[in-house]
């Protein structure tokens, strides 16, 4: 079922929870993020777009998204991650999206502010929550560089104040230390910085840049008002490892249904999986993030 409103995000926050935000790029990514939200029984946000729509085709992604979403008896919202572009904005919205994320983190804080006000007045127009960033993350949002966090551009806790109430968004996401992908050394978060921005802002924090992350730095994270986490390069891994290790096996004659895991396997009733056939354990190029990771940012960091 579709997750609407901020409530599941405020509740998370207020109980010392994070709500996952796993990155999808195609149908397999989708399903595999769905069946761990069904396996989990928690609630997920799914981010379909904006690079993904690159590669899929913006139509093709929202729909398939929405449709799992709607389609699955888990809690699941639709969200779009990293936009910087206001129609693309707009399209998600109309096309039924639950939450968007503005980000102008790139741009001087008073073109930030006028860029994420105008997406907040057309997502809240139709009852959608934006998330927004201030500060600058190192690394890339689809490939792991090896990036270290530069000290420069972390979140300020007063201008954060003032960027959420100059902007009425829903959810912060924040730089505190935290890097987009997998880092060569573990990442260490400010953590005293992080309860900073929480005591100066009223609205959950979002934390970016979850793969690789030490636990106790997760953990830290969830305990200072982080309510949503957002992973994507552990998903990606998963994902490139099962298509690395599958598709040696498929020769011109292979069944593309079950190389893909669609069939045998995934309880498509054709007898009992094969590894040959289906894919890593028995899931074809599925990812099964089913993560360790989720479950204990799901549970209580307290
Ligand atoms: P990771 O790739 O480090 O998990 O970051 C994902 C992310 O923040 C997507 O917005």
């Amino acid at each position: 079922m579709l997750l609407t409103g901020t409530d599941a995000l405020t509740d998370a926050a207020r109980e010392g929870r994070a709500i996952p935000g796993f990155v999808a790029y195609n149908l397999e990514t989708v399903q595999g993020i769905v069946a761990a939200a069904e396996a989990s029984d928690t609630p997920v946000l799914l981010q379909a777009g904006s690079s993904a729509f690159k590669h899929a085709g913006r139509e093709a992604l929202m729909g398939l998204a929405l449709d799992a979403a709607r389609r699955s008896p888990a809690p699941i919202g639709v969200h779009l991650d990293h936009s910087r572009d206001l129609d693309e904005i707009a399209a998600c919205v109309d096309a039924g999206y639950t939450s968007v994320m503005v980000d102008g983190s790139h741009l001087p804080f008073a073109e930030n502010i006028v860029l994420t006000r105008q997406a907040v007045r057309r997502a809240h127009a139709a009852g959608v929550w934006v998330e927004a960033e201030l500060g600058a993350l190192a690394g890339d949002e689809d490939v792991s560089t090896g990036a270290t966090a530069p000290g420069s551009s972390m979140t300020d806790p007063a201008q954060a104040a003032e960027f959420v109430a100059a902007t009425g968004i829903d959810a912060l996401a924040v730089a505190v230390g935290n890097v987009h992908g997998f880092t060569t050394e573990p990442v260490r978060l400010d953590l005293p910085r992080l309860e900073r921005i929480r005591a100066a802002v009223p609205v959950p924090l979002v934390l970016h840049g979850a793969s690789g992350l030490p636990e106790p730095q997760l953990l830290g994270a969830v305990r200072r008002g982080v309510a949503k986490v957002n992973v994507n390069a552990e998903l990606r891994r998963a994902y490139l490892a099962a298509v690395a290790s599958t598709l040696p096996d498929a020769t011109g004659g292979a069944d593309v249904v079950a190389t893909w895991g669609g069939g045998p396997g995934r309880g498509g009733g054709h007898g009992p999986p094969d590894r040959r056939a289906t894919g890593v354990g028995g899931r074809g190029l599925i990812p099964h993030p089913a993560p360790s990771r989720p479950q204990s940012i799901c549970g209580s960091a307290a």
